[in-house]
Protein backbone atom coordinates (compact mmCIF):
# COMPACT_ATOMS: atom_id res chain seq x y z
CA UNK A 1 0.00 0.00 0.00
CA UNK A 2 -1.44 2.69 -0.75
CA UNK A 3 -1.04 6.07 -2.88
CA UNK A 4 -3.24 7.43 0.25
CA UNK A 5 -5.91 8.59 -1.49
CA UNK A 6 -7.46 11.32 0.39
CA UNK A 7 -10.67 12.99 -0.43
CA UNK A 8 -9.94 16.53 -1.45
CA UNK A 9 -11.85 17.77 1.64
CA UNK A 10 -9.51 15.41 3.88
CA UNK A 11 -6.33 16.37 1.69
CA UNK A 12 -7.36 20.16 2.46
CA UNK A 13 -7.91 20.17 6.01
CA UNK A 14 -4.27 17.77 6.70
CA UNK A 15 -2.77 21.30 4.66
CA UNK A 16 -5.21 23.25 7.44
CA UNK A 17 -3.40 21.41 9.78
CA UNK A 18 -0.32 22.71 8.80
CA UNK A 19 -0.75 25.74 8.10
CA UNK A 20 -1.87 26.28 11.68
CA UNK A 21 0.91 24.56 12.58
CA UNK A 22 2.89 27.29 11.17
CA UNK A 23 0.89 30.26 10.46
CA UNK A 24 4.21 32.53 9.55
CA UNK A 25 4.93 30.25 6.62
CA UNK A 26 1.91 30.25 4.12
CA UNK A 27 -1.96 31.07 4.22
CA UNK A 28 -3.53 28.28 3.06
CA UNK A 29 -7.39 28.41 1.31
CA UNK A 30 -8.84 24.95 1.39
CA UNK A 31 -11.61 25.01 -0.64
CA UNK A 32 -9.93 25.73 -3.57
CA UNK A 33 -6.94 24.04 -2.69
CA UNK A 34 -5.07 27.19 -2.94
CA UNK A 35 -1.86 28.33 -1.61
CA UNK A 36 -1.07 31.84 -1.29
CA UNK A 37 2.13 33.79 0.16
CA UNK A 38 5.13 31.60 -0.05
CA UNK A 39 6.02 27.68 -0.25
CA UNK A 40 7.18 26.04 2.76
CA UNK A 41 10.28 24.32 3.27
CA UNK A 42 11.11 21.25 3.93
CA UNK A 43 11.24 22.01 7.57
CA UNK A 44 8.23 22.86 8.77
CA UNK A 45 5.46 21.31 10.93
CA UNK A 46 6.52 20.23 14.52
CA UNK A 47 8.79 16.72 15.62
CA UNK A 48 7.06 14.05 17.22
CA UNK A 49 8.03 13.50 20.23
CA UNK A 50 8.58 9.75 21.88
CA UNK A 51 6.22 9.08 24.63
CA UNK A 52 7.55 9.51 28.22
CA UNK A 53 7.98 6.06 29.94
CA UNK A 54 8.95 4.20 26.66
CA UNK A 55 12.00 5.48 26.39
CA UNK A 56 14.55 2.78 27.69
CA UNK A 57 18.35 1.75 26.94
CA UNK A 58 17.22 -1.42 28.93
CA UNK A 59 14.90 -2.84 25.99
CA UNK A 60 17.14 -3.38 23.78
CA UNK A 61 19.56 -6.40 23.38
CA UNK A 62 22.27 -4.29 21.53
CA UNK A 63 23.31 -0.64 20.20
CA UNK A 64 25.25 -0.67 17.27
CA UNK A 65 27.18 2.23 16.05
CA UNK A 66 30.04 2.48 13.50
CA UNK A 67 33.08 5.07 13.47
CA UNK A 68 32.31 5.67 9.52
CA UNK A 69 28.87 6.87 10.53
CA UNK A 70 29.20 8.95 13.60
CA UNK A 71 25.72 10.67 13.53
CA UNK A 72 24.01 7.29 13.44
CA UNK A 73 22.98 4.57 15.94
CA UNK A 74 21.08 1.14 15.43
CA UNK A 75 18.96 -0.08 18.36
CA UNK A 76 17.92 -3.92 18.40
CA UNK A 77 15.63 -6.47 20.30
CA UNK A 78 14.73 -9.82 19.34
CA UNK A 79 10.87 -9.65 19.28
CA UNK A 80 8.72 -13.21 19.73
CA UNK A 81 5.57 -11.66 18.17
CA UNK A 82 4.00 -12.72 14.02
CA UNK A 83 5.38 -15.90 12.97
CA UNK A 84 7.18 -17.14 16.47
CA UNK A 85 9.31 -19.70 14.36
CA UNK A 86 11.09 -16.92 12.52
CA UNK A 87 14.52 -15.04 13.58
CA UNK A 88 13.50 -11.69 13.78
CA UNK A 89 14.77 -8.25 15.21
CA UNK A 90 12.86 -4.86 15.38
CA UNK A 91 14.06 -1.70 16.56
CA UNK A 92 15.10 2.14 15.56
CA UNK A 93 17.28 3.74 13.67
CA UNK A 94 18.49 6.97 15.70
CA UNK A 95 19.96 9.82 14.05
CA UNK A 96 22.23 12.89 15.65
CA UNK A 97 19.94 15.33 14.54
CA UNK A 98 16.70 14.03 15.80
CA UNK A 99 15.25 11.11 13.03
CA UNK A 100 14.49 7.47 14.95
CA UNK A 101 13.19 4.90 12.12
CA UNK A 102 11.33 1.55 12.86
CA UNK A 103 11.85 -1.42 11.42
CA UNK A 104 11.03 -4.88 11.79
CA UNK A 105 12.98 -7.92 10.27
CA UNK A 106 12.38 -11.28 9.97
CA UNK A 107 14.61 -14.18 8.63
CA UNK A 108 14.34 -16.29 5.53
CA UNK A 109 12.00 -19.66 6.58
CA UNK A 110 13.00 -21.85 4.33
CA UNK A 111 15.97 -21.79 2.69
CA UNK A 112 19.74 -21.67 4.31
CA UNK A 113 20.50 -18.26 6.28
CA UNK A 114 23.98 -17.71 3.63
CA UNK A 115 21.80 -18.25 0.37
CA UNK A 116 18.71 -15.91 0.86
CA UNK A 117 19.22 -12.55 -0.51
CA UNK A 118 17.49 -9.37 1.27
CA UNK A 119 14.54 -8.00 0.60
CA UNK A 120 13.87 -4.42 2.07
CA UNK A 121 9.73 -3.78 1.66
CA UNK A 122 8.28 0.10 1.85
CA UNK A 123 5.04 0.69 1.81
CA UNK A 124 3.32 4.41 0.48
CA UNK A 125 1.31 6.97 1.07
CA UNK A 126 3.32 9.23 1.68
CA UNK A 127 2.82 8.60 5.30
CA UNK A 128 1.58 4.96 5.28
CA UNK A 129 3.17 2.69 7.53
CA UNK A 130 5.09 -0.60 6.15
CA UNK A 131 3.73 -2.66 8.73
CA UNK A 132 0.11 -2.37 6.84
CA UNK A 133 1.83 -4.33 4.60
CA UNK A 134 3.75 -6.64 6.64
CA UNK A 135 0.17 -7.53 8.24
CA UNK A 136 -2.07 -7.64 5.33
CA UNK A 137 -0.06 -8.44 2.48
CA UNK A 138 3.45 -10.27 2.46
CA UNK A 139 4.52 -10.37 6.21
CA UNK A 140 5.05 -13.64 7.89
CA UNK A 141 1.51 -13.22 9.55
CA UNK A 142 -1.53 -11.34 9.31
CA UNK A 143 -3.37 -9.61 11.51
CA UNK A 144 -6.57 -11.60 12.52
CA UNK A 145 -10.21 -9.75 12.68
CA UNK A 146 -10.56 -7.68 15.79
CA UNK A 147 -6.81 -6.87 15.85
CA UNK A 148 -6.53 -8.86 18.89
CA UNK A 149 -4.17 -11.28 17.04
CA UNK A 150 -1.90 -12.58 14.24
CA UNK A 151 -1.52 -15.44 12.56
CA UNK A 152 0.74 -17.63 11.14
CA UNK A 153 0.69 -16.69 7.05
CA UNK A 154 2.04 -19.35 4.42
CA UNK A 155 2.66 -16.92 1.62
CA UNK A 156 5.00 -14.24 3.20
CA UNK A 157 8.04 -13.13 1.45
CA UNK A 158 10.04 -14.24 3.68
CA UNK A 159 9.92 -17.51 2.18
CA UNK A 160 13.42 -17.57 0.38
CA UNK A 161 14.22 -14.01 1.81
CA UNK A 162 14.82 -12.02 4.35
CA UNK A 163 12.83 -9.27 4.77
CA UNK A 164 13.28 -6.03 5.75
CA UNK A 165 10.14 -3.48 6.69
CA UNK A 166 10.69 0.22 7.53
CA UNK A 167 8.79 2.97 8.57
CA UNK A 168 9.89 5.70 6.67
CA UNK A 169 9.39 8.51 5.59
CA UNK A 170 9.81 9.73 9.21
CA UNK A 171 6.69 10.46 11.96
CA UNK A 172 4.99 7.16 10.21
CA UNK A 173 3.96 3.83 12.18
CA UNK A 174 6.20 3.96 14.93
CA UNK A 175 9.03 6.24 13.66
CA UNK A 176 9.33 9.56 15.13
CA UNK A 177 11.16 12.95 15.29
CA UNK A 178 11.90 15.72 12.69
CA UNK A 179 9.71 15.50 9.35
CA UNK A 180 11.42 14.95 5.97
CA UNK A 181 8.78 15.90 3.15
CA UNK A 182 10.81 14.79 0.06
CA UNK A 183 11.52 11.13 -1.22
CA UNK A 184 15.14 11.88 -1.98
CA UNK A 185 15.62 12.43 1.83
CA UNK A 186 14.13 9.98 2.48
CA UNK A 187 16.21 7.60 -0.05
CA UNK A 188 19.60 8.66 1.95
CA UNK A 189 18.63 7.67 5.18
CA UNK A 190 17.70 4.32 4.25
CA UNK A 191 21.16 3.90 2.90
CA UNK A 192 22.60 4.91 6.08
CA UNK A 193 20.36 2.30 7.88
CA UNK A 194 21.14 -0.85 5.50
CA UNK A 195 24.91 0.03 6.07
CA UNK A 196 24.18 -0.07 10.25
CA UNK A 197 22.07 -3.43 9.46
CA UNK A 198 24.93 -5.21 7.77
CA UNK A 199 27.27 -4.03 10.05
CA UNK A 200 25.02 -5.81 13.05
CA UNK A 201 24.24 -8.44 11.11
CA UNK A 202 27.06 -9.45 8.54
CA UNK A 203 25.80 -12.56 8.55
CA UNK A 204 22.96 -10.89 6.22
CA UNK A 205 25.37 -8.97 3.71
CA UNK A 206 26.81 -10.87 1.59
CA UNK A 207 23.66 -11.96 -0.59
CA UNK A 208 21.94 -9.99 -2.80
CA UNK A 209 20.11 -6.88 -1.81
CA UNK A 210 16.50 -5.77 -3.32
CA UNK A 211 14.64 -2.87 -2.74
CA UNK A 212 10.62 -3.06 -3.32
CA UNK A 213 7.99 -1.18 -2.47
CA UNK A 214 4.02 -0.03 -3.52
CA UNK A 215 2.33 2.66 -4.30
CA UNK A 216 4.20 5.69 -3.34
CA UNK A 217 6.80 3.47 -2.96
CA UNK A 218 7.27 4.43 -6.75
CA UNK A 219 8.90 7.27 -5.50
CA UNK A 220 10.92 5.76 -2.57
CA UNK A 221 12.00 3.09 -4.52
CA UNK A 222 14.17 4.72 -7.48
CA UNK A 223 15.24 7.46 -4.78
CA UNK A 224 16.53 4.86 -2.16
CA UNK A 225 18.49 3.05 -5.15
CA UNK A 226 19.60 6.30 -6.40
CA UNK A 227 21.58 7.04 -2.83
CA UNK A 228 22.68 3.65 -2.72
CA UNK A 229 24.01 3.17 -6.26
CA UNK A 230 25.52 6.83 -6.09
CA UNK A 231 27.30 5.94 -2.77
CA UNK A 232 28.27 2.48 -3.47
CA UNK A 233 30.13 4.28 -6.48
CA UNK A 234 31.90 6.97 -4.55
CA UNK A 235 33.05 4.40 -1.84
CA UNK A 236 34.12 2.06 -4.61
CA UNK A 237 36.45 5.03 -6.68
CA UNK A 238 37.73 6.19 -3.10
CA UNK A 239 38.56 2.62 -2.52
CA UNK A 240 40.26 1.97 -5.65
CA UNK A 241 42.36 5.28 -5.17
CA UNK A 242 43.15 3.98 -1.89
CA UNK A 243 41.88 7.08 -0.25
CA UNK A 244 39.07 5.40 1.78
CA UNK A 245 39.74 6.33 6.26
CA UNK A 246 40.34 4.13 8.43
CA UNK A 247 36.55 4.48 9.66
CA UNK A 248 35.46 4.80 6.22
CA UNK A 249 36.41 0.90 5.38
CA UNK A 250 33.46 0.00 8.15
CA UNK A 251 31.26 0.58 5.43
CA UNK A 252 30.82 -1.85 2.70
CA UNK A 253 29.51 -1.83 -0.99
CA UNK A 254 25.37 -2.46 -0.66
CA UNK A 255 24.90 -5.78 -2.60
CA UNK A 256 22.04 -3.60 -4.79
CA UNK A 257 20.49 -6.01 -7.43
CA UNK A 258 17.67 -5.34 -8.46
CA UNK A 259 14.48 -3.08 -7.52
CA UNK A 260 10.59 -3.25 -7.39
CA UNK A 261 7.91 -1.58 -7.89
CA UNK A 262 4.02 -2.57 -7.36
CA UNK A 263 1.40 -0.38 -8.50
CA UNK A 264 3.26 2.59 -8.30
CA UNK A 265 3.46 6.32 -8.68
CA UNK A 266 6.55 7.04 -10.61
CA UNK A 267 5.95 8.79 -14.29
CA UNK A 268 2.51 10.91 -12.69
CA UNK A 269 3.17 12.82 -16.96
CA UNK A 270 2.50 9.16 -18.73
CA UNK A 271 0.19 7.56 -15.34
CA UNK A 272 -2.61 10.77 -15.42
CA UNK A 273 -3.61 9.91 -18.74
CA UNK A 274 -5.29 6.72 -17.41
CA UNK A 275 -7.73 7.20 -14.85
CA UNK A 276 -10.85 7.40 -17.35
CA UNK A 277 -9.63 4.59 -19.26
CA UNK A 278 -9.58 2.31 -16.00
CA UNK A 279 -13.01 3.55 -14.83
CA UNK A 280 -14.64 3.46 -18.03
CA UNK A 281 -12.92 0.86 -20.54
CA UNK A 282 -10.64 -1.53 -18.63
CA UNK A 283 -11.02 -5.18 -18.90
CA UNK A 284 -13.43 -5.02 -15.85
CA UNK A 285 -17.16 -3.22 -16.01
CA UNK A 286 -17.26 0.33 -16.03
CA UNK A 287 -17.69 2.12 -12.88
CA UNK A 288 -18.20 5.19 -14.21
CA UNK A 289 -20.67 6.83 -17.12
CA UNK A 290 -18.69 7.31 -20.28
CA UNK A 291 -19.86 11.20 -19.63
CA UNK A 292 -17.57 11.09 -16.05
CA UNK A 293 -14.81 9.44 -17.40
CA UNK A 294 -14.46 12.04 -20.93
CA UNK A 295 -15.01 14.78 -18.19
CA UNK A 296 -11.98 13.49 -16.15
CA UNK A 297 -10.26 13.16 -19.60
CA UNK A 298 -10.70 16.58 -20.66
CA UNK A 299 -8.81 17.41 -18.04
CA UNK A 300 -5.42 15.66 -18.78
CA UNK A 301 -4.26 18.41 -21.30
CA UNK A 302 -3.78 21.31 -18.77
CA UNK A 303 -2.58 18.22 -16.02
CA UNK A 304 -0.12 17.37 -18.12
CA UNK A 305 0.81 21.02 -19.02
CA UNK A 306 1.60 21.58 -15.67
CA UNK A 307 3.49 18.22 -14.41
CA UNK A 308 5.50 19.18 -17.72
CA UNK A 309 6.96 22.42 -15.63
CA UNK A 310 6.78 20.08 -12.58
CA UNK A 311 8.81 18.18 -14.59
CA UNK A 312 11.15 20.88 -15.75
CA UNK A 313 11.89 22.70 -12.12
CA UNK A 314 11.11 20.04 -9.89
CA UNK A 315 10.58 22.47 -6.99
CA UNK A 316 7.03 22.89 -4.70
CA UNK A 317 6.30 26.28 -6.71
CA UNK A 318 6.33 24.60 -9.92
CA UNK A 319 4.85 21.17 -8.52
CA UNK A 320 1.92 21.90 -6.33
CA UNK A 321 -0.03 23.07 -8.45
CA UNK A 322 -0.34 20.12 -10.98
CA UNK A 323 -0.57 18.25 -7.67
CA UNK A 324 -4.08 20.68 -7.02
CA UNK A 325 -4.95 20.28 -10.60
CA UNK A 326 -4.35 16.86 -12.02
CA UNK A 327 -6.14 15.39 -8.87
CA UNK A 328 -9.50 17.19 -8.92
CA UNK A 329 -9.41 14.27 -11.76
CA UNK A 330 -10.71 12.13 -8.96
CA UNK A 331 -13.68 13.59 -7.43
CA UNK A 332 -15.94 11.82 -9.60
CA UNK A 333 -14.30 8.25 -8.77
CA UNK A 334 -14.34 8.91 -4.97
CA UNK A 335 -17.94 9.92 -5.02
CA UNK A 336 -18.86 7.16 -6.84
CA UNK A 337 -18.19 4.75 -3.59
CA UNK A 338 -16.26 2.55 -5.38
CA UNK A 339 -13.09 1.29 -4.14
CA UNK A 340 -9.70 3.31 -5.76
CA UNK A 341 -7.53 0.41 -4.97
CA UNK A 342 -9.66 -2.04 -6.41
CA UNK A 343 -12.38 -1.21 -9.71
CA UNK A 344 -14.38 -4.43 -8.55
CA UNK A 345 -15.35 -3.46 -5.66
CA UNK A 346 -17.10 -0.92 -3.35
CA UNK A 347 -14.86 0.98 -0.84
CA UNK A 348 -15.54 -0.12 3.14
CA UNK A 349 -15.13 1.29 6.26
CA UNK A 350 -13.60 4.25 7.35
CA UNK A 351 -9.85 3.20 7.37
CA UNK A 352 -8.78 3.54 3.31
CA UNK A 353 -11.67 1.14 1.95
CA UNK A 354 -10.17 -1.99 3.70
CA UNK A 355 -11.73 -3.07 7.29
CA UNK A 356 -8.62 -4.54 7.80
CA UNK A 357 -6.79 -1.43 8.55
CA UNK A 358 -8.85 -1.20 11.39
CA UNK A 359 -7.49 -4.26 12.50
CA UNK A 360 -3.86 -3.44 12.17
CA UNK A 361 -4.25 0.23 13.86
CA UNK A 362 -5.77 -2.43 16.96
CA UNK A 363 -2.76 -4.71 16.86
CA UNK A 364 -0.19 -2.55 16.79
CA UNK A 365 -2.06 -0.01 18.91
CA UNK A 366 -2.07 -2.66 21.77
CA UNK A 367 0.75 -1.59 24.59
CA UNK A 368 1.65 -5.69 24.77
CA UNK A 369 2.78 -5.27 21.07
CA UNK A 370 4.15 -2.31 21.63
CA UNK A 371 5.99 -3.42 24.23
CA UNK A 372 7.12 -5.97 22.93
CA UNK A 373 8.51 -4.81 20.16
CA UNK A 374 10.18 -1.77 21.62
CA UNK A 375 8.51 0.67 19.73
CA UNK A 376 8.81 4.53 21.72
CA UNK A 377 5.84 5.73 20.38
CA UNK A 378 2.43 4.70 22.00
CA UNK A 379 -0.02 5.98 19.28
CA UNK A 380 0.24 4.15 16.08
CA UNK A 381 -1.49 5.13 13.09
CA UNK A 382 -1.30 3.17 9.81
CA UNK A 383 -1.04 6.68 7.47
CA UNK A 384 0.16 9.75 9.05
CA UNK A 385 -2.13 12.78 7.13
CA UNK A 386 0.66 15.24 8.32
CA UNK A 387 3.46 13.32 6.73
CA UNK A 388 1.02 13.43 3.25
CA UNK A 389 -0.11 16.83 3.55
CA UNK A 390 3.63 17.60 3.72
CA UNK A 391 4.65 16.01 0.49
CA UNK A 392 2.07 17.14 -1.15
CA UNK A 393 3.03 21.19 0.19
CA UNK A 394 6.44 20.02 -0.95
CA UNK A 395 5.57 19.06 -4.15
CA UNK A 396 7.13 15.75 -4.42
CA UNK A 397 3.91 13.95 -6.06
CA UNK A 398 4.66 14.68 -8.99
CA UNK A 399 8.53 14.71 -9.62
CA UNK A 400 9.62 12.53 -12.18
CA UNK A 401 11.34 9.58 -10.47
CA UNK A 402 11.35 7.40 -13.28
CA UNK A 403 14.45 9.12 -14.67
CA UNK A 404 16.13 7.84 -11.67
CA UNK A 405 15.43 3.97 -13.03
CA UNK A 406 17.95 4.07 -16.44
CA UNK A 407 21.62 4.91 -14.63
CA UNK A 408 20.36 2.03 -12.16
CA UNK A 409 19.51 -0.57 -15.64
CA UNK A 410 22.53 0.55 -16.83
CA UNK A 411 24.75 -0.42 -13.97
CA UNK A 412 22.79 -3.75 -14.26
CA UNK A 413 20.08 -3.26 -11.62
CA UNK A 414 17.64 -5.21 -12.35
CA UNK A 415 13.75 -3.80 -12.20
CA UNK A 416 10.72 -5.43 -12.38
CA UNK A 417 7.45 -2.79 -12.18
CA UNK A 418 4.41 -4.74 -11.72
CA UNK A 419 1.08 -4.00 -11.40
CA UNK A 420 -2.73 -5.87 -10.29
CA UNK A 421 -5.05 -5.29 -13.08
CA UNK A 422 -7.51 -3.93 -10.75
CA UNK A 423 -6.11 -0.94 -9.27
CA UNK A 424 -7.67 2.41 -10.40
CA UNK A 425 -5.42 4.88 -8.76
CA UNK A 426 -1.89 3.11 -9.77
CA UNK A 427 -3.50 1.25 -12.95
CA UNK A 428 -1.58 -1.11 -14.79
CA UNK A 429 -2.08 1.05 -17.94
CA UNK A 430 -0.30 3.69 -16.75
CA UNK A 431 2.13 1.82 -15.32
CA UNK A 432 2.85 -0.46 -18.68
CA UNK A 433 2.82 3.19 -20.68
CA UNK A 434 5.79 4.60 -18.54
CA UNK A 435 7.52 1.59 -18.80
CA UNK A 436 7.36 1.30 -22.68
CA UNK A 437 7.76 5.12 -22.67
CA UNK A 438 11.17 4.89 -20.42
CA UNK A 439 14.52 6.30 -22.45
CA UNK A 440 17.33 3.59 -22.08
CA UNK A 441 19.25 1.85 -24.05
CA UNK A 442 17.25 -1.00 -24.17
CA UNK A 443 13.64 1.20 -24.91
CA UNK A 444 13.79 -0.45 -28.64
CA UNK A 445 13.44 -3.87 -27.83
CA UNK A 446 11.67 -3.82 -24.70
CA UNK A 447 8.48 -2.00 -27.12
CA UNK A 448 9.32 -5.12 -29.21
CA UNK A 449 9.13 -7.59 -27.06
CA UNK A 450 5.72 -9.48 -27.01
CA UNK A 451 3.64 -9.65 -23.77
CA UNK A 452 3.86 -13.24 -22.62
CA UNK A 453 1.43 -15.37 -20.34
CA UNK A 454 2.96 -15.81 -16.49
CA UNK A 455 2.29 -19.25 -15.39
CA UNK A 456 1.56 -20.23 -11.98
CA UNK A 457 0.56 -23.96 -11.01
CA UNK A 458 -0.96 -24.21 -14.45
CA UNK A 459 -2.58 -21.03 -14.73
CA UNK A 460 -2.27 -17.35 -16.31
CA UNK A 461 -1.67 -15.45 -13.38
CA UNK A 462 -1.04 -12.51 -15.50
CA UNK A 463 1.16 -11.26 -18.47
CA UNK A 464 4.98 -10.25 -18.36
CA UNK A 465 7.57 -8.72 -20.47
CA UNK A 466 10.96 -8.57 -20.12
CA UNK A 467 13.70 -7.41 -21.77
CA UNK A 468 17.47 -7.32 -20.69
CA UNK A 469 17.07 -6.34 -16.89
CA UNK A 470 13.65 -4.61 -17.52
CA UNK A 471 10.57 -6.55 -16.36
CA UNK A 472 6.83 -5.49 -16.29
CA UNK A 473 3.73 -8.06 -14.92
CA UNK A 474 0.68 -7.31 -15.05
CA UNK A 475 -1.35 -9.31 -12.46
CA UNK A 476 -4.74 -10.69 -12.76
CA UNK A 477 -7.40 -10.65 -10.50
CA UNK A 478 -5.42 -7.94 -8.18
CA UNK A 479 -6.35 -4.97 -6.80
CA UNK A 480 -3.23 -1.90 -5.26
CA UNK A 481 -2.09 -4.55 -3.17
CA UNK A 482 -1.27 -7.49 -4.93
CA UNK A 483 0.12 -9.49 -2.55
CA UNK A 484 -3.20 -9.27 -0.55
CA UNK A 485 -5.25 -10.36 -3.26
CA UNK A 486 -3.25 -13.14 -4.72
CA UNK A 487 -0.78 -14.09 -2.07
CA UNK A 488 0.03 -17.16 -4.06
CA UNK A 489 1.06 -15.96 -7.42
CA UNK A 490 3.02 -12.82 -5.60
CA UNK A 491 5.24 -15.46 -4.06
CA UNK A 492 5.64 -17.09 -7.59
CA UNK A 493 6.47 -13.60 -8.23
CA UNK A 494 8.92 -12.41 -5.93
CA UNK A 495 10.60 -16.10 -5.99
CA UNK A 496 11.38 -16.12 -9.31
CA UNK A 497 12.25 -12.56 -9.44
CA UNK A 498 15.13 -13.29 -6.68
CA UNK A 499 16.23 -16.33 -8.05
CA UNK A 500 16.32 -14.41 -11.46
CA UNK A 501 14.24 -17.16 -13.21
CA UNK A 502 12.40 -15.62 -16.24
CA UNK A 503 8.46 -15.17 -16.06
CA UNK A 504 7.70 -16.86 -19.23
C1 LIG B 1 7.22 -24.08 14.98
O1 LIG B 1 8.26 -24.97 15.34
C2 LIG B 1 7.82 -26.09 16.06
C3 LIG B 1 9.03 -26.88 16.53
O2 LIG B 1 9.99 -26.99 15.50
C4 LIG B 1 6.86 -26.90 15.19
O3 LIG B 1 6.38 -28.01 15.90
C5 LIG B 1 5.70 -26.01 14.76
O4 LIG B 1 4.88 -26.69 13.86
C6 LIG B 1 6.21 -24.75 14.09
N1 LIG B 1 5.09 -23.87 13.83
C7 LIG B 1 4.90 -23.30 12.68
C8 LIG B 1 3.72 -22.43 12.59
O5 LIG B 1 5.63 -23.45 11.72
C1 LIG C 1 -12.25 1.13 -25.17
O1 LIG C 1 -10.99 0.52 -25.42
C2 LIG C 1 -10.87 -0.05 -26.70
C3 LIG C 1 -9.55 -0.82 -26.78
O2 LIG C 1 -8.63 -0.38 -25.84
C4 LIG C 1 -11.00 1.03 -27.76
O3 LIG C 1 -10.92 0.46 -29.02
C5 LIG C 1 -12.32 1.75 -27.59
O4 LIG C 1 -12.40 2.83 -28.48
C6 LIG C 1 -12.48 2.27 -26.17
N1 LIG C 1 -13.82 2.82 -25.97
C7 LIG C 1 -14.01 4.07 -25.54
C8 LIG C 1 -15.42 4.48 -25.41
O5 LIG C 1 -13.09 4.81 -25.27
C1 LIG D 1 21.91 -7.14 -17.06
O1 LIG D 1 22.89 -6.13 -17.01
C2 LIG D 1 24.23 -6.61 -16.95
C3 LIG D 1 25.15 -5.42 -16.86
O2 LIG D 1 24.90 -4.51 -17.88
C4 LIG D 1 24.54 -7.46 -18.16
O3 LIG D 1 25.83 -7.99 -18.05
C5 LIG D 1 23.53 -8.59 -18.24
O4 LIG D 1 23.76 -9.33 -19.42
C6 LIG D 1 22.11 -8.04 -18.25
N1 LIG D 1 21.16 -9.14 -18.24
C7 LIG D 1 20.43 -9.44 -19.29
C8 LIG D 1 19.48 -10.57 -19.14
O5 LIG D 1 20.49 -8.82 -20.34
Amino acid sequence: MKLYFSSLLALAASLASLAEASPAQHVFQPHLGGLTGHLPGSSMGSAREPTVGLLSDSKWSKIETMAALPNYQLRIKQPHLCATNTTQYSGYLDTADDKHFFFWFFEARNVPRDDAPVVLWMNGGPGCSSFTGLLMELGPCRVDKGGKSASDFAYGWNDKAHVIFIDQPLNVGYSYGKDVFNSIAAGQDVYSFLQLFYHSFPEYANTELHVFGESYGGHYVPATAKAIHEANLEFTSKQELGVLSVAEKEKRVLPLTSIGIGNGLTDPLTQYQFYGKMACNSTYPPVLKQEQCDSMDSKYPTCARLIEACYRWQNSLACYPAEMYCNTMMVAYQQSGANPYDVRIPCEGSNLCYPIMSDIDTFLNDPAVQQELGSDVSKFESCSQKVYGGFILNGDWMKPYHREVPPLLDAGIRVLIYAGDADWICNWYGNKAWSEALEWSGKGGFQAEKDADWVVDGKAAGEARSYKNFSFLRVFGAGHMVPYDQPENALDMINRWIANKPFY
